[in-house]
């Protein structure tokens, strides 16, 4: 069952493939690029694990929390970039999607690597609802994700109309790149830029 003992027991195993051991260089393109659209601002990350990618935002100017349910990733992120001017809790973010949520409307920006592909694909509309949720309408989420081949998961595939369908309503898309080497993990993952619609 994937649920919050299994990602707990994979950091207790150290079993954690995923993890770059620093950020995604997705995002460390991104920063590098400057754009229009990332300024200082309240920034969420979503499943952030070790907060690799938490810390490299935190490092350029934002203002970061990073929430995972695993109470070891989270302990492990305060270890390693605690230093910093970041926060990390312990939080389910499917309790996010409630209008009455404290973190409702909180946030300019949402982080997401490797979150998404690690939920189960039936849960994904409620994902986009908490995304939804704690974003100020107009914020943007930014997120690299995983297409691949294999039926099973996590991590499970997620294709460009998966994206298009899971976040179309609420969200414009703005930008999908294509599926590029970029991390050691060539040809599997995307740069997908999001903004929450201004209406919704
Ligand atoms: C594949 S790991 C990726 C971690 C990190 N983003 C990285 O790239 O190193 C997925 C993470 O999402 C967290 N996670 C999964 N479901 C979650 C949920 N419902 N709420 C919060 N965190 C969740 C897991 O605990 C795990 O740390």
């Amino acid at each position: 069952m994937i649920n919050v003992d299994f990602w707990q027991g994979r950091y207790e195993a150290h079993n954690t493939p995923w993890d770059l051991g620093g950020p995604s260089p997705h995002f460390a393109a991104l920063l590098n690029q400057k754009p229009d659209f990332l300024k200082p601002g309240k920034m969420a990350v979503f499943g952030s694990g070790r907060g690799h990618d938490a810390a490299l935002f935190a490092q350029n100017g934002l203002d970061v929390i990073g929430f995972d349910y695993a109470p070891g990733a989270v302990e492990e992120a305060r270890k390693l970039y605690g230093s910093l001017a970041i926060r990390f809790e312990q939080a389910d973010l499917f309790d996010m999607s409630k209008a009455d949520s404290p973190w409702a409307g909180q946030f300019d920006y949402l982080l997401e690597h490797t979150c998404f592909c690690a939920i189960l694909p039936q849960d994904r509309a409620a994902y986009a609802q908490s995304a939804r949720n704690i974003l100020k309408p107009g914020g943007y989420l930014i997120g690299v994700f995983w297409e691949h081949q294999d039926e099973d998961g996590p991590p499970f595939s997620t294709t460009e109309a998966d994206i298009r369908q899971t976040f179309g309503a609420d969200f414009e898309i703005c930008s999908i790149s294509e599926n590029t080497p970029a991390s050691g993990r060539a040809g599997i993952e995307r740069l997908v830029i999001l903004r929450r619609k201004m209406e919704v």
